[in-house]
């Protein structure tokens, strides 16, 4: 598949408080592939906005290269084919949802009321598009602000913080809108320091820190190296410690026992054992690996610089 971004060594320089400058994104190569919904991840402050609108043009990278859709950041002709949602985007409070979804329409010389009414249907926003922004509920602004990311029909979206500040309901509307682009065709950048939200949802992410790639790749293998917990009683320790299972870990609690192994391991063979011996299986317990660990332990252990 081809890179929908990439960037080579990317990165942004502003002028430090005392003396002298400081990266605030530091040779980033960020690489996403066509039709992926990719979570770029990271704290406040740690460069992901300034990142975004590098990628759009928006600002000028201090060094590095960067591309779009195969053409190099910068180059206008990519517009027609990305849209944009910022983190804080700014509405005409008096206009209805209707009427903005027309106001930007006619940047793009659309004017088609069926296009802008199937929107307004497909973000649930149909039944209130008589109503004003102002009358909207933040889940609600947040629907029309990627009814009119739509507009031009995009194959790249970059969607900088969509679930900040929306209620649980309305994170799922949007993760679930979201997720039809990427049914659509769509390549989807979003940016969050939401980690459970995206955890569902991306494909691959990136986890930045003070402007520094920490790591990248597919959730599924970032997130391998989670445990399992298997509890039992009525068996002798030497049984379980026998099975001589790697990396894994016997604690004798006052109920019984307490194995902790890596997930890779089958835990079939281990309930078989105990139930061989008459032992009775209490719980079996996975831990998997979430997104927030790796995010804390990326963040904390290799921080980069301070
Ligand atoms: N125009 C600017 N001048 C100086 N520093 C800036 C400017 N824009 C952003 N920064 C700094 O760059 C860092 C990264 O900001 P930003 O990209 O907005 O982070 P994020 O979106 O990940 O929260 C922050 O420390 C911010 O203060
Ligand atoms: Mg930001």
């Amino acid at each position: 598949m081809a890179a929908a971004i990439e960037t080579k060594q990317l990165t942004k320089s502003y002028k430090a408080r005392q003396a002298g400058t400081i990266n605030v994104v530091d040779h980033l190569d960020l690489h996403v592939e066509e039709g992926e919904i990719f979570g770029f991840l990271g704290p406040n402050g740690a460069g992901k906005t300034t990142t975004i609108k590098m990628l759009l043009g928006i600002i000028y990278p201090t060094s590095g290269e960067g591309f779009v859709l195969g053409k190099e950041i910068g180059d206008m002709d990519v517009h027609r084919l990305i849209s944009y949602l910022p983190e804080r985007p700014y509405y005409y409070e008096h206009m209805t949802g209707l009427e903005l979804l027309k106001f930007y329409g006619s940047l793009f010389g659309i004017t088609d009321k069926a296009k802008f009414i199937a929107l307004l249907e497909k973000v649930n926003l149909h039944r209130d598009m008589t109503k004003t922004i102002s009358q909207y509920s933040k889940g609600m602004q947040q629907r029309v602000g990627l009814a009119q990311s739509l507009l031009n029909d995009p194959k790249l979206l970059f969607l900088d913080e969509p679930t900040g500040g929306l209620d649980p309901i309305a994170h799922r509307e949007i993760r679930d809108l979201i997720l039809s682009f990427r049914d659509e065709g769509r390549t989807v950048f979003i940016s969050s320091h939401e980690l459970s939200e995206v955890e569902l949802i991306c494909d691959r992410v990136a986890i930045i820190n003070k402007g520094v790639i920490a790591r990248q790749g597919k959730l599924t293998e970032l997130l391998k190296g989670g445990r399992i917990e298997i509890t039992a009683e009525g068996v002798p320790e030497s049984l379980l410690k026998n099975l001589n299972l790697p990396d894994s870990n016997l604690r004798v609690l006052a109920s019984g026992l307490m194995l902790d192994m890596p997930e890779e391991n089958d835990p079939n063979g281990v309930i078989d054992a105990i139930r061989s011996q008459k032992g009775r299986v209490i719980s079996v317990v996975p831990r998997r690996k979430r997104l927030e660990d790796l995010f804390v332990e990326t963040v904390t252990v290799k921080g980069g610089k301070s």
